[in-house]
């Protein structure tokens, strides 16, 4: 049996359904059971639970070999307790319950100084799993194309309007939640997983305006720019901490995103784990059709 935690997910749903499609055994825990019907559906045994409640972990843990989570509370006032001590549960309730492997998704961003709390809570939950004892394998996705792209460009089509963080300069790399997906299942299935910390990135590194440039070029559209320059969110990140932490966080990402280094390069990852990666083109041609396009006819 297979637990995945953040069933209800982008990634946790898509990794479910994958499973299902091998016809592996899915348990898929959720904080409100009725979003994980359509996994029901579909043959995956649903069972209620929250990071924050610990017995309700050991009752999802108990007959389990595997653990997969993509659970987080990135934009939320409950992070800390989901993202710190959440993850902390989870992994002491896989232990208790004698789990074979644990899978833990992180992000290419964290690290035990990062400027963001989130992604300190992401490098101190590695952390407390590797030394648990429990076999561990740890996924560290780069951004994901769907909400990144769509945050950039998703309102070039409505609103002709592109959304740029900071400079827009700073190359970033885009993954698709579908090969992050496809890497977890092959990770899952991969005897020699435990122990390996798995970058997952997509094929290229591309600036915010790039990424603009794509969206326009697909639909056809010139858009403007609405620009958050660098120094407002420097301050909002600051300022907003005490009262707004949700907004502090987002801030401090944008400033993150733009002023570090969020590049990855060809890795290891793909000899080990076959895909096809997805580029930021394809993804944005599969899912947003130019209005003016000659249309097949059947
Ligand atoms: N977005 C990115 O660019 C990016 C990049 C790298 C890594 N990641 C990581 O990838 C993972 C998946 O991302 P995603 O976009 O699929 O996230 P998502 O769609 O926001 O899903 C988050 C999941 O966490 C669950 N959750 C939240 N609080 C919980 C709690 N207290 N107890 C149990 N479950 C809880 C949610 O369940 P409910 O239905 O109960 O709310 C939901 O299923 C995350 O860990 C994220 O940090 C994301």
């Amino acid at each position: 049996m297979i637990l995945i935690v953040g069933a209800s997910g982008v990634l946790g749903g898509r990794i479910a359904n994958l499973l299902l499609d091998a016809g592996k055994p899915v348990r898929a825990l959720g904080r409100t059971p009725a979003k994980l019907e359509a996994l029901r559906a579909r043959g995956a045994e649903v069972v209620q639970g929250d990071l924050r409640d610990r017995a309700s972990l050991d009752r999802a843990c108990a007959g389990v070999r595997q653990v997969l989570t993509t659970a987080a509370a990135f934009e939320t006032r409950q992070m800390a307790q989901v993202d710190g001590q959440g993850n902390r549960n989870l992994v002491d309730a896989a232990r208790a319950a004698g789990v074979a492997h644990f899978v833990f998704t992180s992000a290419h961003a964290a690290r035990a100084d990062s400027p963001v709390d989130f992604f300190r809570a992401k490098f101190a939950a590695e952390e407390y799993l590797r030394a648990s004892g429990v076999p561990w394998t740890v996924l560290r996705p780069a951004a994901f194309m769907e909400r990144w792209g769509e945050t950039i460009g998703g309102a070039i089509a409505g609103k002709g309007i592109a959304t740029i963080l900071g400079s827009g300069e700073n190359p970033i790399n885009f993954v698709s939640v579908e090969d992050v997906a496809r890497v977890a299942v092959q990770v899952l299935d991969d005897p020699d997983a435990p122990g390996r910390s798995v970058p997952i990135g997509g094929p290229e590194n591309l600036s915010m305006e790039e990424v603009a440039r794509i969206y326009e070029r697909v639909l056809g559209v010139t858009a403007k720019r609405k620009r958050a320059p660098l120094p407002v969110m420097r301050i909002l990140g600051a300022v907003t901490a005490p009262v707004s932490p949700v907004l502090s966080r987002m801030m401090r990402a944008g400033v993150m995103m733009d002023t570090t280094d969020q590049t990855l390069g060809p890795s290891e990852t793909l000899r080990r784990y076959p895909i096809q990666p997805t580029r930021m083109e394809d993804w944005v041609r599969a899912h947003h059709a130019a209005p003016s396009a000659p249309r097949a006819s059947a």
